[in-house]
Order: C-alpha cells, then sequence, then structure tokens
C-alpha cells in the first residue's frame, strides 16, 4: 500500500510520465498480453504526416508487437466543439482507411470502431460523473484550451465533460496503456482518478479498473510547414497522408525557410529548417545533422527537394493501399461493425461487474 502512495505522488507531473513510459516499453518487451492498448481520434477529417510520425507508426508498432489494441473513433466528441455533424460517418470511415493503409491489421486482438456503437461503454458515464466534482473539471488545461482555441462563445456540457467520457472509452476494456501526447496527460490523470476512486468505493478488495498509464511519444512535436505552430489541417499547414505526389510537392514548396543558404539543423535558432530537416529525417532514418551536413550550401531549395522525394517515397506504399481501400466501402464498414461487436462484448462484460459492486443486480 505503501508504495502505491509513493508512486501517486507527483503521478500527475511530466517527468513521472515519461519514467512510466520507459517502464511500460520494458514491460511490453517481456510480455505484450498483459497490456491492453487504448487510442484514438475524433473523426474531424483526414489524417496528416504529423499523425503519422507523431502517433500512428507507434500504434502500428504496439499492434504488430503483438499488444491487444482497441482503436476507437470518438465520434460523439465532435459535438464538443463542432456544429457540422453532417460529415461524421464519411470522416470516421476515412479515418479507417488511413489506419489500415499505415499498417494496423484488424484481428481478434486489434480493433477498430466508433464509441456511439458501444452502449454499455457509453454508461459508465453515469457512475464515473458522480466520481468527480465541479472543481476538478474545471481545473482541466486542456479543456480550457481546446474551449479557447475553437473560441467558443458558450460551452456545452458535453465539452465540460468529455475527459469523464473519455475515461468511459479508457476503462471499459480494462486499457492499461494510452499512447498519448502531452496535451492529453491531464485527461489521462482524471480517468486514473476515477478508476481508483471506483475501486476504492465500490470494491475496495478487488479493484474492477486498472489504472491506465500514459506511454509518451518518442517524437517530438512536428510542426507544420510554416515552422511555427503544430501541424493541423485546421492552420492549413499539413500534408495529408491522402495528398498526391504533386500536393505534397506543391505544400513542400510553400513550406517556410529562413535567410541563410547553409543548411544547418539547429531547431533553437533555426526552427522552421529544422522542422524540415526533422521529417527528412523522420523518413529516411538518417539524422538531422548529417543530413544538414550533406545539403550545405544547397540552400532551402535542395532542402525542399529532398523533403518532397524522402516524403513521397514513404508515403507511396500507403497512398496506394489507401485508394485499394477507398475502393472497398464494404469492407471498410465491415471492420468497423465488427470492432463494435468486439468492443460490446468487452462492454457487456465490464458493466456487468459495475452493476454488481454497485450492488445495482436485480
Ligand atoms: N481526445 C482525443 C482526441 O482529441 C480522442 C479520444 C477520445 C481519445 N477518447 C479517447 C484518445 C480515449 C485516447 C483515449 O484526439
Amino acid at each position: 500500500m505503501e508504495d502505491q502512495t509513493t508512486e501517486n505522488e507527483g503521478a500527475g507531473t511530466y517527468e513521472a510520465a515519461v519514467e512510466r513510459s520507459k517502464k511500460l516499453e520494458q514491460e511490453i518487451a517481456v510480455n505484450p498480453k498483459k497490456h491492453r492498448v487504448l487510442t484514438g481520434d475524433r473523426p474531424t477529417g483526414r489524417l496528416h504526416i504529423g499523425h503519422y510520425f507523431g502517433s500512428l507508426q507507434n500504434r502500428v508498432r504496439l499492434a504488430n508487437a503483438g499488444v491487444p489494441t482497441c482503436i476507437l473513433i470518438a465520434d460523439y466528441q465532435v459535438l464538443t466543439d463542432h456544429d457540422a455533424f453532417s460529415e461524421i460517418s464519411q470522416n470516421s470511415k476515412q479515418l479507417v482507411i488511413d489506419y489500415l493503409a499505415c499498417g494496423i491489421k484488424p484481428s481478434d486482438d486489434v480493433i477498430i470502431y466508433p464509441h456511439s456503437y458501444v452502449p454499455e461503454a457509453n454508461q459508465l458515464m453515469l457512475p464515473f460523473l458522480t466520481l468527480v466534482s465541479n472543481a476538478e473539471l474545471n481545473r482541466n488545461p486542456t479543456v480550457k484550451e481546446e474551449i479557447q482555441a475553437a473560441g467558443l462563445k458558450s460551452v456545452n456540457a458535453g465539452m465540460y465533460t468529455y475527459p469523464v467520457h473519455q475515461a468511459c472509452d479508457i476503462l471499459f476494456c480494462k486499457g492499461t496503456i494510452v499512447p498519448v501526447g502531452k496535451d492529453q496527460l491531464p485527461h489521462l490523470e482524471l480517468t486514473r482518478l476515477i478508476a481508483r476512486r471506483f475501486n476504492d468505493k465500490f470494491s475496495p478488495n478487488k479493484p474492477v479498473f486498472p489504472e491506465p498509464q500514459a506511454l509518451l511519444s518518442k517524437t517530438p512535436t512536428i510542426l507544420g510547414l510554416d515552422g511555427s505552430q503544430k501541424m493541423s489541417k485546421s492552420r492549413g499547414n499539413a500534408i495529408m497522408l491522402s495528398a498526391t505526389e504533386d500536393e505534397t510537392a506543391a505544400a513542400v514548396k510553400k513550406a517556410k525557410t529562413d535567410a541563410d543558404r547553409n543548411i544547418t539543423y539547429n531547431p533553437e535558432t533555426r526552427p522552421e529548417v529544422a522542422n524540415l530537416l526533422m521529417l527528412i529525417s523522420l523518413c529516411t532514418g538518417e539524422t538531422p545533422e548529417s543530413i544538414a551536413q550533406k545539403i550545405g550550401d544547397g540552400g532551402g531549395g535542395m532542402l525542399k527537394k529532398m523533403l518532397t522525394e524522402s516524403l513521397n517515397e514513404t508515403l507511396r506504399p500507403m497512398r496506394e493501399e489507401r485508394k485499394r481501400l477507398e475502393s472497398s466501402p464494404d469492407y471498410i464498414r465491415s471492420v468497423l461493425l465488427d470492432g463494435a461487436q468486439k468492443a460490446r462484448n468487452m462492454a457487456i462484460a465490464t458493466l456487468d461487474e459495475v452493476r454488481t459492486v454497485m450492488n445495482m443486480i436485480i
């Protein structure tokens, strides 16, 4: 018990999460089946190379290492800050196409599903909402930032409570690993808190939920082609996985560089050039320093030419697979329905346990 107290102290810090991530990687290498990865995206559009290098590659690695993996499409979450819902279904299917094209292989252990199709998981929302206070919801820094970024004049209660819904997403299948970026850490802390409080209150001798852990991505944040902010479709600084080779070349051409013709790698003083070098490095595996050295006086022109070529080379097989998948809508739909069925089976079993410990079985 004492051990646990020590672990929980400072559990919310970034440093603690980095330490835990290292330990997790070691555990996965030894016994992947002991864990379950839970990850997901909102279906607001197609994915870009920032998603690919920042998280998709990692998901593929974990799934291929044999870790059972649930990939959820957070369709309800779209409604927290978007009015538009006409494209949710279409976007969900495009997400599946992106996942499969990147190398996710659905199986008994690897599933993709929209969370709206798993009613028993959503029902966990009701007990979970009683385990957090208004003040705790108010404090969430990521929610505050999202409200600001979306310029919301009034905040719906779905926005305010979506981190609790995310706890349902993670806990219904007893997920133990959530691969995240730094901005999602506050949400994961809330999920851990809910798991702990639920167990303490309803089932102190036999915990129902594990406390999931963050697995931080090793890839540094990928900036957009403007070199000043995170890559995102809405900022118009992204290259989509689905872009054609010509579109990729045109986007790279517009990327920001600087006045110094001699290419060097220095993320502090030359963030734009460093970001482009980093992208080449992510494609080729060569270090950004040695790429910079090779380009030398070749300038921005050569840097961009190299980036276009390495991106197109890396993305070519995925783009071909994308096209093939786009012409098989029935298959895409069957992946989602099959994933939803498997997710539901897990959710039904968990809700049963939850009802039992809450003394609600009739
Ligand atoms: N909030 C995540 C995003 O905006 C999506 C998401 C929903 C999620 N539920 C989750 C991620 C559970 C990880 C775990 O992309």
